[in-house]
Protein backbone atom coordinates (compact mmCIF):
# COMPACT_ATOMS: atom_id res chain seq x y z
CA UNK A 1 0.00 0.00 0.00
CA UNK A 2 1.61 3.08 -0.87
CA UNK A 3 -1.05 5.32 -1.42
CA UNK A 4 -2.47 7.95 1.28
CA UNK A 5 -5.26 7.08 2.53
CA UNK A 6 -8.75 9.61 2.75
CA UNK A 7 -7.85 11.10 6.19
CA UNK A 8 -4.07 11.55 5.35
CA UNK A 9 -5.54 13.35 2.31
CA UNK A 10 -8.33 15.71 3.97
CA UNK A 11 -4.56 16.29 6.22
CA UNK A 12 -2.70 16.83 3.78
CA UNK A 13 -4.95 19.30 2.22
CA UNK A 14 -5.69 21.17 5.52
CA UNK A 15 -2.04 21.29 5.42
CA UNK A 16 -1.27 22.82 1.97
CA UNK A 17 -4.30 25.17 3.26
CA UNK A 18 -2.00 26.34 6.32
CA UNK A 19 1.37 26.96 4.17
CA UNK A 20 -0.09 29.22 1.51
CA UNK A 21 -2.00 31.24 4.06
CA UNK A 22 1.76 31.35 5.99
CA UNK A 23 3.36 32.54 3.06
CA UNK A 24 5.13 29.28 2.33
CA UNK A 25 5.32 29.43 -0.94
CA UNK A 26 8.59 28.93 -3.69
CA UNK A 27 8.53 32.76 -4.56
CA UNK A 28 8.09 33.49 -1.33
CA UNK A 29 11.23 31.97 -0.55
CA UNK A 30 12.54 33.28 -2.79
CA UNK A 31 11.83 36.25 -1.71
CA UNK A 32 13.12 36.27 1.64
CA UNK A 33 16.22 34.59 0.73
CA UNK A 34 17.34 36.19 -2.44
CA UNK A 35 18.57 34.36 -5.56
CA UNK A 36 22.10 33.77 -4.31
CA UNK A 37 20.94 31.83 -1.18
CA UNK A 38 17.84 30.45 -3.39
CA UNK A 39 20.38 28.91 -5.60
CA UNK A 40 22.37 27.67 -3.26
CA UNK A 41 19.68 25.58 -1.46
CA UNK A 42 19.14 23.70 -5.17
CA UNK A 43 23.09 22.71 -4.42
CA UNK A 44 22.09 21.62 -0.85
CA UNK A 45 24.34 24.03 0.40
CA UNK A 46 22.60 25.32 3.73
CA UNK A 47 24.42 28.26 5.10
CA UNK A 48 23.63 31.47 2.76
CA UNK A 49 20.26 30.21 3.66
CA UNK A 50 21.08 30.22 7.37
CA UNK A 51 22.20 33.53 7.48
CA UNK A 52 19.21 34.79 4.98
CA UNK A 53 17.04 33.74 7.63
CA UNK A 54 18.64 34.51 10.97
CA UNK A 55 17.09 37.82 11.79
CA UNK A 56 13.56 37.28 10.33
CA UNK A 57 10.80 36.35 12.31
CA UNK A 58 7.29 35.47 10.92
CA UNK A 59 5.27 31.92 9.59
CA UNK A 60 7.12 31.92 6.77
CA UNK A 61 10.74 32.11 8.23
CA UNK A 62 9.64 29.87 11.05
CA UNK A 63 8.52 26.96 8.07
CA UNK A 64 11.62 27.51 6.27
CA UNK A 65 13.65 26.96 9.24
CA UNK A 66 11.76 23.94 10.43
CA UNK A 67 11.17 22.12 7.16
CA UNK A 68 14.05 23.85 4.61
CA UNK A 69 17.03 23.78 7.06
CA UNK A 70 16.06 21.52 9.33
CA UNK A 71 16.07 23.33 12.52
CA UNK A 72 14.23 22.35 15.94
CA UNK A 73 11.35 24.54 16.89
CA UNK A 74 9.32 24.78 19.73
CA UNK A 75 5.72 22.91 19.09
CA UNK A 76 3.66 25.67 20.37
CA UNK A 77 5.61 27.77 17.83
CA UNK A 78 4.18 25.07 15.15
CA UNK A 79 1.04 25.06 16.44
CA UNK A 80 0.71 28.65 15.88
CA UNK A 81 0.79 28.43 12.66
CA UNK A 82 -0.04 24.57 11.17
CA UNK A 83 -2.26 21.63 12.20
CA UNK A 84 -0.22 19.64 14.49
CA UNK A 85 -2.12 16.89 14.75
CA UNK A 86 -1.75 16.67 10.63
CA UNK A 87 1.57 17.06 10.54
CA UNK A 88 2.09 14.40 13.11
CA UNK A 89 -0.43 12.29 10.96
CA UNK A 90 1.25 12.58 8.05
CA UNK A 91 4.89 11.97 9.86
CA UNK A 92 6.40 15.26 8.88
CA UNK A 93 7.40 16.18 12.28
CA UNK A 94 8.36 14.32 15.56
CA UNK A 95 9.50 14.92 18.84
CA UNK A 96 7.82 16.23 21.87
CA UNK A 97 7.71 19.57 23.31
CA UNK A 98 10.63 20.18 20.68
CA UNK A 99 9.84 19.35 16.92
CA UNK A 100 11.84 18.82 14.12
CA UNK A 101 11.09 18.00 10.86
CA UNK A 102 11.31 14.41 10.03
CA UNK A 103 11.75 14.99 6.04
CA UNK A 104 12.43 18.02 4.08
CA UNK A 105 9.38 20.08 2.86
CA UNK A 106 10.33 22.43 -0.28
CA UNK A 107 8.01 24.96 -1.62
CA UNK A 108 8.63 24.39 -5.72
CA UNK A 109 6.52 24.83 -8.70
CA UNK A 110 6.41 26.35 -12.34
CA UNK A 111 5.32 30.04 -12.27
CA UNK A 112 1.46 29.83 -11.90
CA UNK A 113 1.89 26.33 -9.40
CA UNK A 114 2.04 26.16 -5.78
CA UNK A 115 3.66 22.12 -4.88
CA UNK A 116 5.51 21.04 -2.19
CA UNK A 117 8.08 18.82 -2.51
CA UNK A 118 8.83 15.98 0.43
CA UNK A 119 12.01 13.99 0.74
CA UNK A 120 14.53 13.23 3.04
CA UNK A 121 16.69 16.20 4.42
CA UNK A 122 20.62 16.57 2.55
CA UNK A 123 23.73 15.89 4.25
CA UNK A 124 23.86 19.55 5.00
CA UNK A 125 21.03 20.09 6.91
CA UNK A 126 20.58 20.05 10.55
CA UNK A 127 17.93 17.31 10.31
CA UNK A 128 20.25 15.27 8.49
CA UNK A 129 22.30 12.83 11.29
CA UNK A 130 25.99 13.88 10.58
CA UNK A 131 27.61 11.16 8.43
CA UNK A 132 26.41 10.20 5.19
CA UNK A 133 22.87 8.90 4.06
CA UNK A 134 21.25 5.86 4.03
CA UNK A 135 20.96 3.14 1.88
CA UNK A 136 17.15 4.28 1.02
CA UNK A 137 17.65 7.75 1.08
CA UNK A 138 15.25 9.88 -0.90
CA UNK A 139 16.53 12.36 -2.67
CA UNK A 140 15.05 16.22 -2.99
CA UNK A 141 15.08 18.29 -6.33
CA UNK A 142 18.62 18.07 -7.42
CA UNK A 143 20.45 19.68 -10.61
CA UNK A 144 19.30 16.30 -12.71
CA UNK A 145 16.16 16.43 -11.69
CA UNK A 146 15.63 19.59 -13.10
CA UNK A 147 17.45 18.76 -16.53
CA UNK A 148 14.87 16.29 -17.03
CA UNK A 149 11.78 18.54 -16.31
CA UNK A 150 12.98 21.31 -18.42
CA UNK A 151 13.63 18.58 -21.62
CA UNK A 152 10.30 16.92 -21.11
CA UNK A 153 8.11 18.21 -23.78
CA UNK A 154 5.18 19.64 -22.22
CA UNK A 155 1.94 18.54 -24.99
CA UNK A 156 -1.17 17.14 -23.63
CA UNK A 157 -0.88 13.47 -23.51
CA UNK A 158 -3.61 10.80 -22.08
CA UNK A 159 -0.50 8.66 -20.04
CA UNK A 160 2.21 9.63 -18.28
CA UNK A 161 5.00 7.63 -16.35
CA UNK A 162 7.58 8.69 -14.23
CA UNK A 163 9.76 5.65 -13.38
CA UNK A 164 11.82 6.23 -10.45
CA UNK A 165 9.66 9.01 -8.88
CA UNK A 166 11.41 9.58 -6.11
CA UNK A 167 10.26 12.41 -4.32
CA UNK A 168 7.91 13.15 -7.23
CA UNK A 169 8.97 16.15 -8.46
CA UNK A 170 9.00 14.82 -12.52
CA UNK A 171 5.31 13.46 -11.53
CA UNK A 172 4.59 17.12 -10.14
CA UNK A 173 5.10 18.67 -13.88
CA UNK A 174 3.38 15.66 -15.65
CA UNK A 175 0.73 16.14 -13.68
CA UNK A 176 -0.29 19.18 -15.60
CA UNK A 177 -0.17 17.65 -19.21
CA UNK A 178 -1.27 14.29 -18.58
CA UNK A 179 -4.55 12.92 -17.76
CA UNK A 180 -2.97 9.81 -16.12
CA UNK A 181 0.36 9.55 -14.35
CA UNK A 182 1.83 7.01 -13.16
CA UNK A 183 4.52 6.79 -10.63
CA UNK A 184 7.00 3.53 -10.19
CA UNK A 185 9.71 3.32 -7.79
CA UNK A 186 11.98 0.69 -6.20
CA UNK A 187 11.69 2.13 -3.11
CA UNK A 188 8.94 1.89 -0.90
CA UNK A 189 9.70 4.68 1.63
CA UNK A 190 10.30 6.94 -1.80
CA UNK A 191 6.77 6.24 -2.86
CA UNK A 192 5.49 7.28 0.56
CA UNK A 193 7.13 10.76 0.37
CA UNK A 194 5.72 10.82 -3.13
CA UNK A 195 2.67 10.20 -1.94
CA UNK A 196 2.70 12.67 0.38
CA UNK A 197 4.02 15.35 -2.38
CA UNK A 198 1.05 14.76 -4.53
CA UNK A 199 -1.64 14.97 -1.40
CA UNK A 200 0.04 18.42 -0.71
CA UNK A 201 0.19 19.77 -3.86
CA UNK A 202 -3.31 18.88 -4.99
CA UNK A 203 -2.55 16.29 -7.37
CA UNK A 204 -3.25 12.50 -7.82
CA UNK A 205 -1.48 9.55 -9.38
CA UNK A 206 -0.95 6.26 -9.49
CA UNK A 207 1.65 4.86 -7.57
CA UNK A 208 3.46 1.55 -8.12
CA UNK A 209 5.97 0.01 -5.95
CA UNK A 210 8.32 -2.11 -8.29
CA UNK A 211 11.78 -2.13 -10.56
CA UNK A 212 12.03 -1.07 -14.32
CA UNK A 213 9.14 -1.59 -16.25
CA UNK A 214 8.00 -4.20 -14.25
CA UNK A 215 4.91 -2.48 -12.36
CA UNK A 216 3.38 -1.53 -15.88
CA UNK A 217 4.03 -4.86 -17.77
CA UNK A 218 1.51 -4.74 -20.89
CA UNK A 219 0.76 -1.03 -20.60
CA UNK A 220 1.49 1.55 -22.75
CA UNK A 221 2.18 5.73 -22.68
CA UNK A 222 2.43 8.59 -24.91
CA UNK A 223 4.99 9.87 -22.24
CA UNK A 224 7.85 8.36 -20.38
CA UNK A 225 10.33 9.94 -18.14
CA UNK A 226 13.33 8.68 -16.33
CA UNK A 227 16.06 10.16 -13.82
CA UNK A 228 16.88 6.95 -12.54
CA UNK A 229 19.62 5.66 -10.49
CA UNK A 230 22.41 6.23 -13.87
CA UNK A 231 25.25 5.85 -11.76
CA UNK A 232 27.92 3.76 -12.58
CA UNK A 233 29.40 2.58 -9.46
CA UNK A 234 30.74 -0.73 -7.55
CA UNK A 235 27.60 -2.55 -5.89
CA UNK A 236 24.62 -0.97 -4.54
CA UNK A 237 25.35 1.59 -2.06
CA UNK A 238 21.93 4.03 -2.38
CA UNK A 239 19.12 3.00 -3.72
CA UNK A 240 18.74 6.86 -5.64
CA UNK A 241 21.83 6.44 -7.42
CA UNK A 242 23.00 3.26 -8.04
CA UNK A 243 21.23 0.41 -9.86
CA UNK A 244 23.29 -2.45 -8.77
CA UNK A 245 23.63 -3.44 -12.92
CA UNK A 246 27.26 -3.74 -14.22
CA UNK A 247 28.98 -1.44 -16.03
CA UNK A 248 25.97 1.14 -18.12
CA UNK A 249 23.39 -1.69 -18.34
CA UNK A 250 21.09 0.44 -16.90
CA UNK A 251 20.79 2.88 -19.45
CA UNK A 252 21.07 0.18 -21.77
CA UNK A 253 17.80 -1.98 -20.62
CA UNK A 254 15.80 1.16 -20.05
CA UNK A 255 16.28 2.61 -23.06
CA UNK A 256 15.61 -1.42 -25.48
CA UNK A 257 13.00 -1.58 -22.72
CA UNK A 258 11.14 1.86 -22.82
CA UNK A 259 9.60 1.32 -26.82
CA UNK A 260 7.65 -1.58 -25.47
CA UNK A 261 5.74 0.48 -23.35
CA UNK A 262 5.21 3.51 -25.40
CA UNK A 263 2.00 4.16 -27.27
CA UNK A 264 2.44 4.54 -31.36
CA UNK A 265 4.12 8.37 -31.63
CA UNK A 266 4.93 8.03 -28.02
CA UNK A 267 8.14 9.62 -26.55
CA UNK A 268 10.29 8.75 -24.17
CA UNK A 269 13.40 11.40 -22.26
CA UNK A 270 15.42 9.06 -20.14
CA UNK A 271 18.66 10.60 -18.55
CA UNK A 272 21.87 8.28 -18.82
CA UNK A 273 25.56 7.80 -18.22
CA UNK A 274 27.92 5.53 -20.47
CA UNK A 275 31.02 4.24 -20.65
CA UNK A 276 33.68 6.18 -23.25
CA UNK A 277 35.73 2.68 -23.16
CA UNK A 278 39.63 2.93 -24.38
CA UNK A 279 39.25 2.13 -28.61
CA UNK A 280 35.49 2.43 -28.90
CA UNK A 281 33.61 5.17 -29.80
CA UNK A 282 30.91 6.46 -27.32
CA UNK A 283 28.41 6.74 -30.04
CA UNK A 284 28.73 3.86 -31.02
CA UNK A 285 28.45 2.64 -27.85
CA UNK A 286 25.48 3.96 -27.30
CA UNK A 287 23.51 4.07 -30.76
CA UNK A 288 23.87 0.26 -30.18
CA UNK A 289 21.50 0.64 -27.36
CA UNK A 290 18.79 1.73 -29.78
CA UNK A 291 19.34 0.53 -33.23
CA UNK A 292 16.45 -2.68 -32.33
CA UNK A 293 14.11 -0.41 -30.71
CA UNK A 294 12.61 0.75 -33.67
CA UNK A 295 11.86 4.22 -32.40
CA UNK A 296 13.71 7.02 -33.90
CA UNK A 297 16.24 8.37 -31.21
CA UNK A 298 18.22 11.01 -30.11
CA UNK A 299 20.97 11.10 -28.10
CA UNK A 300 23.20 13.64 -26.62
CA UNK A 301 26.04 14.37 -24.41
CA UNK A 302 26.24 17.06 -22.46
CA UNK A 303 29.42 16.91 -19.63
CA UNK A 304 32.35 13.72 -19.89
CA UNK A 305 34.19 13.47 -16.97
CA UNK A 306 37.50 11.32 -16.05
CA UNK A 307 37.29 8.61 -13.68
CA UNK A 308 38.57 10.34 -10.60
CA UNK A 309 36.32 13.87 -11.16
CA UNK A 310 33.38 10.92 -11.29
CA UNK A 311 34.29 8.82 -8.27
CA UNK A 312 34.85 12.30 -6.56
CA UNK A 313 31.67 13.78 -7.35
CA UNK A 314 29.39 10.95 -6.47
CA UNK A 315 31.12 10.10 -2.81
CA UNK A 316 30.99 14.02 -2.12
CA UNK A 317 27.12 13.78 -3.49
CA UNK A 318 26.14 11.06 -0.61
CA UNK A 319 28.02 12.94 2.18
CA UNK A 320 30.10 11.07 4.61
CA UNK A 321 33.57 13.02 4.43
CA UNK A 322 34.87 13.79 8.03
CA UNK A 323 38.01 14.49 10.19
CA UNK A 324 37.40 11.69 11.58
CA UNK A 325 40.57 9.38 10.96
CA UNK A 326 38.13 6.27 10.35
CA UNK A 327 35.57 7.62 8.02
CA UNK A 328 38.58 9.18 5.81
CA UNK A 329 39.81 6.08 5.82
CA UNK A 330 36.74 4.10 4.67
CA UNK A 331 36.26 7.37 1.84
CA UNK A 332 39.58 6.60 0.30
CA UNK A 333 39.24 2.67 0.28
CA UNK A 334 35.79 3.18 -1.30
CA UNK A 335 37.22 5.70 -3.70
CA UNK A 336 40.17 3.29 -4.36
CA UNK A 337 37.97 0.55 -5.29
CA UNK A 338 35.91 2.35 -7.31
CA UNK A 339 38.78 3.85 -9.81
CA UNK A 340 39.99 0.04 -9.96
CA UNK A 341 36.41 -0.91 -10.65
CA UNK A 342 36.49 1.79 -13.62
CA UNK A 343 39.82 0.41 -14.42
CA UNK A 344 38.73 -2.89 -15.04
CA UNK A 345 35.89 -1.89 -17.48
CA UNK A 346 38.61 0.14 -19.61
CA UNK A 347 37.05 2.97 -19.14
CA UNK A 348 38.56 6.64 -19.95
CA UNK A 349 35.50 8.56 -19.05
CA UNK A 350 31.98 8.55 -18.05
CA UNK A 351 29.22 10.61 -20.47
CA UNK A 352 25.96 12.01 -18.93
CA UNK A 353 23.23 12.63 -21.30
CA UNK A 354 20.16 11.78 -22.17
CA UNK A 355 18.27 9.78 -24.64
CA UNK A 356 15.17 10.70 -26.62
CA UNK A 357 12.83 8.14 -28.37
CA UNK A 358 10.01 8.30 -30.92
CA UNK A 359 7.82 5.70 -31.47
CA UNK A 360 6.81 5.73 -35.18
CA UNK A 361 9.72 7.83 -35.99
CA UNK A 362 11.34 7.20 -39.17
CA UNK A 363 15.02 5.19 -37.40
CA UNK A 364 16.31 2.56 -40.18
CA UNK A 365 15.97 5.76 -43.04
CA UNK A 366 17.76 8.02 -41.07
CA UNK A 367 19.60 6.41 -37.89
CA UNK A 368 19.70 7.50 -34.66
CA UNK A 369 21.00 11.72 -34.07
CA UNK A 370 23.62 11.97 -31.73
CA UNK A 371 25.51 14.62 -30.77
CA UNK A 372 28.28 15.76 -28.62
CA UNK A 373 26.57 18.81 -26.40
CA UNK A 374 28.66 19.77 -24.27
CA UNK A 375 29.81 23.28 -25.72
CA UNK A 376 26.21 23.99 -26.66
CA UNK A 377 25.28 27.63 -24.84
CA UNK A 378 22.51 25.94 -22.94
CA UNK A 379 20.18 23.15 -22.21
CA UNK A 380 17.57 22.50 -24.72
CA UNK A 381 13.96 23.10 -23.77
CA UNK A 382 10.83 20.78 -23.77
CA UNK A 383 9.40 22.70 -27.10
CA UNK A 384 12.85 22.78 -28.49
CA UNK A 385 13.29 18.56 -27.77
CA UNK A 386 9.40 18.21 -29.17
CA UNK A 387 10.04 20.56 -32.49
CA UNK A 388 13.40 18.03 -32.96
CA UNK A 389 11.79 15.20 -32.74
CA UNK A 390 8.68 16.59 -34.95
CA UNK A 391 10.97 17.23 -37.56
CA UNK A 392 12.66 14.41 -37.69
CA UNK A 393 8.92 12.13 -37.63
CA UNK A 394 8.06 14.71 -40.72
CA UNK A 395 11.07 13.37 -43.14
CA UNK A 396 9.08 10.30 -43.63
CA UNK A 397 6.75 12.74 -46.04
CA UNK A 398 9.89 14.43 -47.52
CA UNK A 399 11.35 12.47 -50.30
CA UNK A 400 13.67 14.90 -52.28
CA UNK A 401 11.51 15.87 -55.16
CA UNK A 402 8.67 16.86 -52.07
CA UNK A 403 11.49 19.03 -50.20
CA UNK A 404 12.36 20.51 -53.48
CA UNK A 405 8.65 22.02 -53.90
CA UNK A 406 8.57 23.18 -50.09
CA UNK A 407 8.92 26.38 -49.01
CA UNK A 408 11.13 26.63 -45.92
CA UNK A 409 11.43 30.04 -43.54
CA UNK A 410 14.23 31.45 -40.95
CA UNK A 411 12.99 30.67 -37.91
CA UNK A 412 12.37 33.94 -35.66
CA UNK A 413 15.21 35.28 -34.33
CA UNK A 414 17.51 33.83 -37.00
CA UNK A 415 20.74 35.53 -36.61
CA UNK A 416 22.80 35.69 -40.33
CA UNK A 417 26.51 36.43 -39.22
CA UNK A 418 28.82 36.96 -42.35
CA UNK A 419 32.30 37.39 -41.32
CA UNK A 420 34.62 39.07 -43.83
CA UNK A 421 38.42 38.02 -44.55
CA UNK A 422 40.82 39.92 -46.52
CA UNK A 423 42.68 37.74 -48.59
CA UNK A 424 46.60 37.52 -49.54
CA UNK A 425 46.31 40.41 -52.30
CA UNK A 426 43.76 42.17 -49.47
CA UNK A 427 41.22 41.65 -51.51
CA UNK A 428 38.08 41.23 -48.94
CA UNK A 429 35.96 38.49 -49.53
CA UNK A 430 32.96 36.62 -47.58
CA UNK A 431 33.69 33.88 -45.94
CA UNK A 432 32.82 32.02 -43.44
CA UNK A 433 29.75 32.69 -42.46
CA UNK A 434 27.32 31.38 -39.62
CA UNK A 435 23.39 30.97 -38.87
CA UNK A 436 22.37 30.53 -35.16
CA UNK A 437 18.94 31.43 -33.19
CA UNK A 438 19.56 34.17 -30.64
CA UNK A 439 19.23 32.63 -27.10
CA UNK A 440 19.59 29.37 -28.91
CA UNK A 441 20.66 26.07 -26.94
CA UNK A 442 23.20 25.03 -30.16
CA UNK A 443 26.45 26.60 -31.09
CA UNK A 444 25.68 28.67 -34.03
CA UNK A 445 26.26 26.21 -37.70
CA UNK A 446 28.86 27.45 -40.16
CA UNK A 447 27.64 28.15 -43.67
CA UNK A 448 29.87 28.39 -46.96
CA UNK A 449 28.26 31.43 -48.98
CA UNK A 450 26.42 29.30 -51.08
CA UNK A 451 24.67 27.84 -48.17
CA UNK A 452 24.64 31.72 -46.81
CA UNK A 453 22.56 32.58 -50.38
CA UNK A 454 20.35 29.50 -49.86
CA UNK A 455 19.15 30.54 -46.15
CA UNK A 456 18.73 33.89 -47.20
CA UNK A 457 16.20 33.12 -50.06
CA UNK A 458 13.45 30.76 -47.67
CA UNK A 459 11.41 33.37 -46.78
CA UNK A 460 8.31 31.04 -46.52
CA UNK A 461 7.63 32.23 -50.19
CA UNK A 462 10.26 30.50 -52.20
CA UNK A 463 10.51 26.84 -53.34
CA UNK A 464 13.73 25.40 -52.24
CA UNK A 465 14.10 24.63 -55.54
CA UNK A 466 14.24 28.22 -56.63
CA UNK A 467 16.28 28.79 -53.56
CA UNK A 468 18.91 26.37 -55.06
CA UNK A 469 18.39 27.63 -58.29
CA UNK A 470 19.33 31.46 -57.60
CA UNK A 471 22.25 30.29 -54.94
CA UNK A 472 23.90 28.43 -57.71
CA UNK A 473 23.21 31.05 -60.40
CA UNK A 474 24.97 33.35 -57.91
CA UNK A 475 28.28 31.55 -57.74
CA UNK A 476 28.38 30.61 -61.22
CA UNK A 477 27.67 26.27 -60.49
CA UNK A 478 25.31 23.93 -61.53
CA UNK A 479 22.49 23.38 -59.59
CA UNK A 480 22.71 19.93 -59.94
CA UNK A 481 26.06 19.97 -57.98
CA UNK A 482 24.40 21.97 -55.65
CA UNK A 483 21.85 20.28 -54.45
CA UNK A 484 22.83 16.88 -52.66
CA UNK A 485 24.54 19.54 -50.23
CA UNK A 486 21.76 21.96 -49.84
CA UNK A 487 19.49 19.40 -48.96
CA UNK A 488 21.45 18.09 -46.57
CA UNK A 489 22.21 21.15 -45.35
CA UNK A 490 18.53 22.12 -44.94
CA UNK A 491 17.57 18.63 -43.31
CA UNK A 492 20.27 19.70 -40.30
CA UNK A 493 18.56 23.29 -39.75
CA UNK A 494 15.26 22.29 -39.82
CA UNK A 495 16.08 19.47 -37.18
CA UNK A 496 18.12 22.25 -35.58
CA UNK A 497 15.16 24.70 -35.43
CA UNK A 498 16.83 27.38 -37.59
CA UNK A 499 14.51 26.58 -40.53
CA UNK A 500 11.38 25.94 -40.05
CA UNK A 501 9.19 23.42 -42.36
CA UNK A 502 5.36 23.20 -41.94
CA UNK A 503 3.63 19.92 -42.47
CA UNK A 504 1.23 21.19 -45.30
CA UNK A 505 3.96 22.16 -47.27
CA UNK A 506 4.07 18.78 -48.31
C1 LIG B 1 17.93 9.91 -9.10
S1 LIG B 1 16.45 9.48 -8.29
C2 LIG B 1 15.31 10.44 -9.24
C3 LIG B 1 14.14 10.92 -8.47
C4 LIG B 1 13.21 11.87 -9.20
N1 LIG B 1 12.50 11.21 -10.28
C5 LIG B 1 13.94 13.10 -9.74
O1 LIG B 1 13.89 13.33 -10.95
O2 LIG B 1 14.55 13.80 -8.97
C6 LIG B 1 16.21 7.84 -8.90
C7 LIG B 1 14.98 7.14 -8.36
O3 LIG B 1 14.89 5.83 -8.96
C8 LIG B 1 14.52 4.89 -7.98
N2 LIG B 1 15.01 3.56 -8.40
C9 LIG B 1 16.18 2.99 -8.14
N3 LIG B 1 16.28 1.78 -8.73
C10 LIG B 1 15.11 1.60 -9.39
C11 LIG B 1 14.60 0.56 -10.19
N4 LIG B 1 15.30 -0.53 -10.44
N5 LIG B 1 13.36 0.71 -10.71
C12 LIG B 1 12.63 1.82 -10.46
N6 LIG B 1 13.07 2.84 -9.72
C13 LIG B 1 14.29 2.74 -9.18
C14 LIG B 1 15.19 5.40 -6.72
O4 LIG B 1 14.57 4.87 -5.57
C15 LIG B 1 15.03 6.91 -6.87
O5 LIG B 1 13.84 7.34 -6.29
Amino acid sequence: MTDLGRADRTAALRLRDAFLDAGFTADGLLTMLGASAYAALGRGEHVPARRALQDRHGAEAELARLFVLGDAAERSDVARHLPLDDLLALGLVGGGATLRALVDVRPYGESDTDWYVVSDHGPDSAGHDVGEVAVDHVLGVGGASLTLARLTPRVQVDRALDLGTGCGVQALHLGRHAGTVVATDRNRRALRLAAVTAALSGQEWDLREGSMFEPVAGETFDLVVSNPPFVISPGHRYTYRDAGLPADDLGRLLVTQAPGRLSDGGTAVILANWLHLRGQDWRERVASWVATTGCDAWIAEREVQDPAEYVGLWLRDAGGRSDDAEASAEHDRRYAEWLDELRAMDAEGIGFGWVVLHKGGTYGAQGPRIEDAVHAPRQPRGDEVAALVAARAGWARWDAFALLGARPSRAPGLRLVEEERADAAGRLGSMPSRVGLVDGWRPDVVLDSVGLHLVRQLDGDTSLADAVGSAAAAYDLDPDDVLPGALLAVRGLVEDGHLLLEPDDA
